[in-house]
């Protein structure tokens, strides 16, 4: 039985001090979860929230991960570094990441390779932008992001990844996907799994919406089949918004 994942994404917020209180606050609101709980921090974060956290339900993530195992990549963080934190999740390709940073498919391919070679889990980020919805290429863009994130990934690295849904146009734009069109593009890739893995891992496989998720229409994207969870950006700023994300869901 698969188990829904809702997953903070605290992007570039919160000092130390912020971390604990906001992590202080949100452990007893969540601790009877049903679903898998994350918070993924900052990297300044991780050490101050793998303490704060600890005896909680609540998993350690970070935002992002190098492909190398080490080496002359400055500003970066290696996939060992986040293990040897602790941390449990790591996002990859964010598309903030790819519209600022310069991330590809096969960027995003390699990080996602290394994450799961040392030991972490991966919530991999596909989604289409406004102009791509608008011309009708959603379908085509998800699909390739989708089949070249996980080239030359095996069975067994796919059990280890969870593939974030985040339309670009709603995410911090208070715009939410139609649950409807949500869960019809979650279908398109979760075929995309299908035609890689066969249909088990494709049943198997957690797929989130992401993009303006809070407590008013949670219940709604999450009660569509295909939708497995919720990656969340601005609402898991707020402890009560985030734990009646995980809660309501
Ligand atoms: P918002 O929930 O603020 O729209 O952000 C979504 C997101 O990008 C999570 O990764």
């Amino acid at each position: 039985m698969k188990r829904d994942i809702i997953a903070g994404n605290w992007k570039m917020n919160n000092n130390k001090e912020q971390t604990v209180a906001l992590i202080n606050e949100l452990r007893p609101l969540v601790k009877d979860a049903k679903c898998e709980v994350v918070v993924c921090v900052p990297f300044t974060s991780i050490e101050t929230a793998r303490k704060a956290l600890r005896g909680s339900n609540i998993q350690l993530g970070a935002q992002n991960v190098h492909w190398a195992p080490k080496g002359a990549f400055t500003g970066e963080i290696s996939a060992d570094m986040l293990a040897e934190q602790k941390v449990k999740y790591v996002i990859v390709g964010h598309s903030e990441r790819r519209q600022y940073f310069g991330e590809t498919n096969q960027s995003v391919n390699a990080r996602t390779k290394a994450a799961i070679a040392a030991g972490l889990k991966v919530i991999l980020c596909v989604g289409e932008t406004l102009e791509e919805r608008e011309t009708g290429k959603t379908a085509t863009v998800v699909t390739k992001q989708t089949l070249e994130a996980l080239e030359g990934i095996d069975k067994l690295g796919l059990k280890k990844i969870v593939i974030a849904y985040e339309p670009v146009w709603a995410i911090g734009t208070g715009k939410t996907a139609t649950a409807q069109d949500a869960n019809d593009t979650i279908a398109i890739i979760r075929k995309v799994v299908r035609k890689l893995y066969g249909k088990n891992y494709a049943r198997s496989i957690r797929i989130q919406y992401g993009g303006s998720m809070n407590p008013g229409n949670v219940k709604e994207l999450m009660a569509m089949p295909e939708i497995d969870g919720g990656l969340i950006g601005g609402a898991s700023l707020k402890a009560k918004d985030f734990a009646a994300v995980v809660n309501d869901r």
